[in-house]
């Protein structure tokens, strides 16, 4: 069977079973800052297995894309070197959602393997948690397992609950025990069985695991128990495969032989099954997966360890004997095998190629300066051994793998302290472990109250009741006048912030009080209105009409849909490689980030502009629509990777479909309300990642009116009229340039008379003539014609001329050529310029400074001559 077929039967057969075939999430994880990739099937179901989403569905079918690299569940050392541990991988899996448990979850894996798959009985073990009975007994009295089959697996990775036989997503969230199901590949390849002394071994291969998810794991590592005991299975797909196509390694799978010979290929090696072309095919999918949902190679948390899987591909490449640039081209056969399971994949092919040339031509130049930083070091080393820190100090700062320090070392018969390296790795994984934003618990004190109904789509303002206030944190039953406040409502029209759109401002008021509403924000469902009481009591339980600041709100829903607009326009100027990284919308302005690795040209900003105006002048109807996530895919809605969906989406259609996108955002409700866009910046804000800032409306008119008003300003300065303008200052910029060349002309001339006075002053010092003259009023290029001429004139010669213009001190000195070697004008100047309270520098025979003490001046000129004479 091929994986494409296996996929399907899997998907199909849990259909049947009566599941909801749900698409694979990105591999960023759903607004989950605990998580660092989609390591698993159940990410994106993490909060339906908490009791905090319901959906339309409670058992759910899915092939998800997954990473595992960096953070936990990290194989990424292993990959290439077992035949089958992946950094990229697609794991099917069937879930419940407090339906079914551990009876049904087991006798569904089973029939799906032995008949469905018609895998051998003979050939599956399976493991237990230790303590799970209830488990035991329906493997070996319901299923009929041979007691002597199934292995129990206790806490043996050292502590409570840390065991191959009880799951964690992270370090936090749902866990529980699980069964597992292993293949035996035969005698004839080498390995034990789980729990035994050989288990790494590629014999005996975990091809399933069912989780029991019984309990949520909060950062304080207490295990709550769930009210609703849920399922979580997974198969990798690249695993079962090789097991339906009788191979013993994934890499001999469909999925991985052409993209072998690809890898060989774009190397000019031979594919001989070598641990390196494994890892290059590995990471090649790993890598354009992670380009395609967004990510780009960085210094920090995912763009890190994407940055990190491409250099190690690199090397491996290089290893296998590449030159240049040979990994970017691997795409377009992963593109040939995978595109049309995963369209994204092939939308996004020439965007991929292009961001792994740029890393792996910037990963080339980086081996070339590292190698140049250990050529410095290791003239300065003594004894054999380069000490840890210089290695670690190579791999950290300059991308350098110290494998490579390694075999350079080995080469001048020399060592490295590889356990000082690691060390200072272990050091460096501390301080990042500490300084991680992939830790925090996110749960917070307003989590317990109830969801609050928004009614702000179709209102500005409505009757509420109020269910609960916090000062300073703590819940209080009532407020009183003057005390700033965090209160929550039953139901309210303030939009919270989210995103990327503000918090609605406004106020809540009953006949005696009123509570200003300075901004909203929300956890999961309930709204926070956060503000200060200006007048009255307001206790709990209390109704309150509550009135959003409609012309606030107005400006900033237009923005809103003016955002999505430019997200469109940049898609259609650019390409389909452009992504949302991040947006804000206030009533001022809009703000856009997008993945684009070039800063955008004039012409291209003009054609983002020309693109949406014409969109607002069409003044067509802003449509929003709620629908389900798969009907709002197939209309092409845009999705952002850090938004949650439930069962019903909202789509937001702009310009007649120009602009469709996922959104919970407020909008106008005719293109025509923005009236104007205007693009005021353009700029990056990190590697790869772009951002425009635009206004519209009223505010768009006032920047024109000022463009404007300062055009008019210029035009009268210059006595000139619009449509002259440009040739005036043209003429005038001329003029200026052949004035400057004969003020120049005039200046050398002048430069030349007066060095013939000042020669006179010249002192002999040890044999060496010594002119150290204050001349005030003369600007630097004076002097500095005047030290060349007085060069040019004199023989064994060392000048100082410093003089104040314009308040500050201006200093030249100069050396003639018969001095070089022993006297430098440079170091001169550092002693002159840093005595008048300035810096100086320049070369030994001319350097310039200048200063702003100037009443220090004469003592530091008086300084060239204790300079000559310990010189000299
Ligand atoms: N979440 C479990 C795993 O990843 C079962 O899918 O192994």
């Amino acid at each position: 069977m091929k994986s494409v077929e296996i996929r399907e039967a899997f998907l199909r057969f849990f259909e049947e079973q009566g599941h909801t075939r749900v698409a694979s999430s990105s591999l960023i994880p759903n607004n989950d800052p605990t998580l660092l990739f989609t390591n698993a099937g159940m990410n994106q179901f993490k909060d339906c297995f908490l009791g905090n989403e319901k959906r339309a569905y409670t058992c759910a079918t899915s092939s998800q894309k997954c990473v595992r690299a960096g953070g936990k569940n990290s194989d990424l050392e292993n990959v290439g070197y077992t035949a089958h541990h992946h950094t990229f991988f697609e794991m099917l899996g069937n879930f419940s959602f407090g339906d079914y448990f551990k009876k049904d979850a087991i006798t569904f894996v089973w029939y799906f393997l032995v008949s469905v798959l018609k895998l051998s009985k003979e050939k599956l073990w399976v493991t237990i948690y230790a303590t799970d009975y209830e488990t035991y007994n329906i493997w070996t009295k319901d299923i009929g397992m041979p007691v002597e089959r199934i292995i129990r697996i206790g806490d043996n990775k050292g502590a409570p609950y840390a065991s191959d036989n009880f799951w964690t997503m992270g370090d936090t969230g749902p866990c529980g025990p699980c069964t597992e199901i292993f293949y035996d590949h035969g005698a004839e390849i080498w390995g034990g069985l789980p729990g035994s002394p050989e288990e790494n071994g590629n014999r005996y291969i975990e091809i399933w695991n069912s989780v029991f998810i019984q309990f949520n794991r909060t950062a304080d590592g207490v295990l709550h128990r769930l009210l609703a005991p849920s399922i979580d299975t997974g198969m990798g797909l690249e695993r079962i495969s090789a097991v339906m196509q009788q191979v013993h390694s994934n890499y001999e799978i469909d999925l991985f032989v052409n993209l072998l010979s690809a890898s060989a290929e774009a190397i000019g090696c031979a594919n001989d099954n070598q641990c390196s072309l494994k890892v290059v095919s590995d990471h090649i999918r790993s890598c354009s997966f992670l380009i395609a949902d967004g990510v780009l190679p960085s210094n920090e948390d995912r763009g890190y360890v994407l940055r990190r899987i491409i250099r190690r591909a690199c090397r491996h490449g290089y290893k296998l004997g590449a030159t240049g640039s040979f990994f970017y081209k691997i795409v377009a056969q992963l593109v040939t095998e995978m595109g049309c399971a995963f369209p994204e994949l092939k939308q996004q092919q020439t965007n991929i190629e292009h961001v792994l040339k740029t890393e792996e031509e910037q990963f080339t130049q980086t081996l070339e300066h590292g190698l140049k930083i250990l050529e410095r070091d290791l003239t300065e080393l003594k004894g054999t051994v380069i000490p840890g820190n210089i290695a670690f100090k190579l791999y950290d700062t300059y991308g350098f793998p110290v494998d490579l320090t390694v075999d350079i070392a080995r080469e001048r018969e020399l060592t490295v302290d590889t356990a000082g390296f690691m060390r200072e790795m272990d050091a460096q994984r501390m301080r990042a472990r500490s300084a991680s934003s992939f830790s925090r618990d996110h749960n917070t004190l307003f989590k317990v109250d109830a969801p609050t109904k928004f009614t702000g789509y179709m209102a500005t303002s409505g009757l509420a009741k109020i269910i609960s206030i916090y000062k300073d944190g703590t819940s209080v039953d009532v407020l009183r006048a003057g005390e700033k406040a965090v209160v929550v409502l039953d139901q309210t029209p303030f939009y919270a912030e989210s995103g990327g759109q503000v918090g609605d401002c406004g106020f809540l008021s009953s006949n005696s009080s009123r509570f200003e509403v300075c901004n909203t924000t929300k956890t999961s469902s309930t709204f926070l209105h956060h503000g200060v009481l200006v007048l009255g009591n307001l206790p709990v339980g209390a109704s309150v009409n509550a009135h959003v600041d409609a012309d606030v709100r107005h400006a900033i829903a237009v923005n809103h849909s003016a955002t999505h607009l430019l997200h469109a326009a940049l898609r259609q100027v650019l390409g389909k490689h452009v992504q949302q990284k991040g947006s804000l919308v206030d009533n001022q302005h809009l703000r856009f980030d997008f993945s684009h690795l070039e800063a955008l040209k004039l012409d291209q900003i003009q054609a983002l502009e020309n693109i949406i105006n014409a969109k607002i002048r069409k003044n067509t109807p802003v449509k929003t629509e709620e629908t389900d996530i798969e009907t709002a895919k197939k209309k092409g809605a845009i999705t952002l990777f850090d938004e949650q969906f439930g069962d019903k989406v909202r789509v937001l259609s702009i310009g007649d479909g120009f602009s469709v996108e996922l959104c919970c955002g407020l909008h106008a409700k005719f293109t025509g309300d923005i009236g104007l866009l205007k693009i005021i910046s353009e700029g990056g804000v990190a590697c790869g990642v772009r951002r425009i800032e635009a206004i519209t409306g009223a505010a768009a008119l006032a920047h024109l009116d000022a463009a404007a008003e300062q055009l008019n300003k210029v035009t009268s300065l210059v006595k000139s009229s619009r449509n002259h303008l440009i040739n005036k200052l043209s003429a005038m910029l001329e003029r200026n340039r052949a004035l400057e060349k004969q003020l120049d002309y005039l200046q050398a001339k002048v430069a030349s008379a007066a060095s013939n006075d000042l020669l006179a002053q010249a002192l002999d010092v040890k044999g060496v003539k010594v002119l150290a003259v204050r001349l005030d009023g003369q600007d630097r290029k004076v002097l500095l014609a005047l030290v060349n001429q007085l060069k040019y004139k004199l023989s064994r010669a060392v000048i100082m001329l410093g003089g104040v213009h314009e308040n500050k001190v201006s200093l030249v000195s100069g050396v003639t050529k018969d001095l070089a070697g022993q006297l430098k004008a440079n170091e001169l100047m550092k002693q002159v310029a840093t005595l008048v309270g300035g810096r100086g520098g320049g070369r030994s025979d001319i350097a310039r400074g200048s200063g702003l003490d100037a009443s220090r001046l004469d003592a530091a000129l008086n300084l060239t001559i204790p300079f000559v004479e310990a010189g000299i």
